[in-house]
Formats: structure tokens, sequence, C-alpha cells
């Protein structure tokens, strides 16, 4: 059907966040879950938007302003004058939003391609990932742009910001990478979590060199690890990255809560993924069975808790 190309995945941060910002190389994984997007031109001028996407409690009413924001800037980008031709939008899909999973990538991409194919030219997939990255513009100032890169392309990707266009591989992955994901149940603001590191970074550069010069050693490794479908190494490496995003300051005690039940429970590795203070945890399981047990452990403490692999 036509919705199903309209599709713009969620994404799980493996190793990264933050440090990505400043041009570093960082591993994502999308997920299966999706947004889609259907769109009708209408009568009335304006934009009407209906997001009946699933979400966390307070996600959308948080987000509410940045999604407008967003939708706003890839409307822009695709030239669309809405006082003369009206526009009802329709999000739907069975991604929960949450912050952490990329919820506004996976909306923007979504909305790139529906607009993509309601209209006369066909866009490229780099086009459409560029359009996504206009609208992620319009969640946090300085947007890496790994997310709507996920969004796009789906997979487990490479992905490094330059001074020009990302550049980004897609890894192939020859062991089944099983995670288990869940939500602290707390929605934070990238764009004032990113301004604050910032903020540290201008304040001590010598503080976050170091711990970037220790994230570049632990990136090339994890990569190195998924290459050789090496789990136990993953595993250690996911919980090197974690320490480093407690030394940044952007876990908090929920998340590190949720990192310590999943290693009890069985996890091979475990990390906070994505903006941190709040949003999404995700825990690295050896087999099917030990992904069950560590969703089983971490339901008792998380309000959502969600299963995927990347295969
Ligand atoms: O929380 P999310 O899913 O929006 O991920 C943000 C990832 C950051 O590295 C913190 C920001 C970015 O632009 O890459």
């Amino acid at each position: 059907t036509l919705l199903a190309r309209t599709r713009g995945y969620g994404k799980l941060i493996l190793f990264g966040e933050h440090f990505v910002v400043y041009k570093v190389p960082a591993l994502v994984g999308a997920v299966s879950m999706y947004t889609d997007c259907d769109v009708e031109f209408v009568e009335t001028p304006g934009v009407e938007v209906i997001d009946d996407r699933p979400a966390v409690p307070n996600y959308k009413v948080k987000k509410k302003e940045e999604a407008d924001h967003a939708i706003d800037l890839v409307l822009k980008h695709f030239n669309m004058d809405t006082e003369k031709q009206g526009l009802k939008l329709h999000f739907g899909g069975d991604l929960t939003c949450v912050s952490g999973i990329g919820a506004s990538a996976a909306q923007v991409v979504s909305l790139s391609r529906a607009l993509s194919l309601a209209l006369p030219k066909a866009m490229t997939e780099d086009e459409i990932n560029a359009a996504g990255y206009e609208g992620e513009k319009g969640y946090h100032g300085t947007p890496s742009g790994i997310d709507n890169t996920a969004a796009t392309f789906g997979g487990v990707l490479k992905f490094q910001r330059t001074d020009g266009d990302p550049i980004f591989t897609k890894k192939k992955i020859t062991t089944p990478i099983r995670i288990v994901y869940a939500s602290t149940g707390m929605t934070s603001s990238t764009t004032e979590v990113v301004g604050d590191v910032k903020a540290k970074k201008e304040a001590d550069p010598a503080w976050f060199d170091d711990l970037l010069q220790k994230y570049l050693v632990l990136v090339e490794k994890g990569e190195k690890a998924i290459d050789e479908g090496d789990m136990v190494t993953l595993g250690a490496l996911l919980n090197e990255n974690h320490t480093l995003c407690q030394s940044l300051t952007v876990s908090c005690k929920e998340l590190d809560d949720l990192v310590t039940a999943a290693r009890e429970a069985g996890a091979i590795g475990a990390k906070m993924s994505g903006t941190g203070r709040g949003g999404l945890m995700l825990a690295l399981t050896p087999t099917e069975e030990v992904q069950d047990t560590v969703a089983a452990a971490l339901e008792k403490l998380a309000p959502q808790v969600w299963k995927t692999t990347f295969a």
C-alpha cells in the first residue's frame, strides 16, 4: 500500500549519543517499529495534524510545540504554501513515541516520504533524508542527523557528521543483536540536554576531550565486535559507553537503576540510549530466552518495555 512507503523507523543508539554531535562516529540500529503518514490535500487553508501515534504519557503534550515547528520546517523545505493549498496530515504506525527512540525523526521522515509520494517528482532516499534533517532542526538546534538517517535507511549504521554531508555506511550483521529497551517514563528535552553538554564542554574543554578520546577507542572496538558477531565483547563495550554517559552527566538514577536491573537479570551489556536524563535504556541479550527474562525483570520497574532484534 501507499502508506507502507511512508515509513520512518525508530532507532536506538548503540554507541555515541551526545559525542556524535561533535563529528565523531556513532553506531545506531533502526528498530522494526515505524511511524507512517497520510497526506490529504484539503480546501481549508492551513495544516491540520491528526496524531494517532502511540506514545508514552505526556510525550505528545511535551513535544507538541517542537513537533509543529518540525512539520512546518519540512513543509517549507518542500516549498508548500499551505495558505493556498490546505493539508491534512495523519500520523500513525506502531512506533511508540518515547524520548530516546528518535520519534521526531521517524515523524519528519514519514512526512517527507508522504509528501514525496503526493508530489509529481519522486525523490531519492538521500533527498528524503535531507528533508527529514530540515525537520529535525525543529526539535533541536544542532541535530547530528543520526536519527533521520536511521529513520530513512533502517538497519545498523555507522554514522558520522562532518562539516559537509554526513557519512554513513550500513553494517553487515552476521549475528542477530537482540535488544530489550525500556522507558524511564520521563521525557527530556534534547535541546536542553545537548545545550547543557555544550556549556559544560565550553567551560572545561579538557574534561570533555578526555571523555571524547575514551569514546573514540570504544566505538572502534564496538564496530569490530559487531563485525565479528562477538556479543560478549559488544556487551562489555556498551557497559563502558554507559559509564561515559554518566561522566557526561546525561544519565540519571532512573536510567542507572534500569541498567543495573538488566545486568542482574542476565543482560550481557546495558546502557542508556539517546538524549538521557529520562528517556530510554537498552540491554543486549545473548538469546531469545534471556531477552524474555530481562524484559520481564525490567517490566517490574519500567512503565514500558519493548524487544527488538537487529538482524
Ligand atoms: O533522544 P533522541 O532519540 O532524540 O537522540 C538524541 C541523540 C543525541 O546524540 C543526544 C542528539 C543528536 O542530535 O544526535
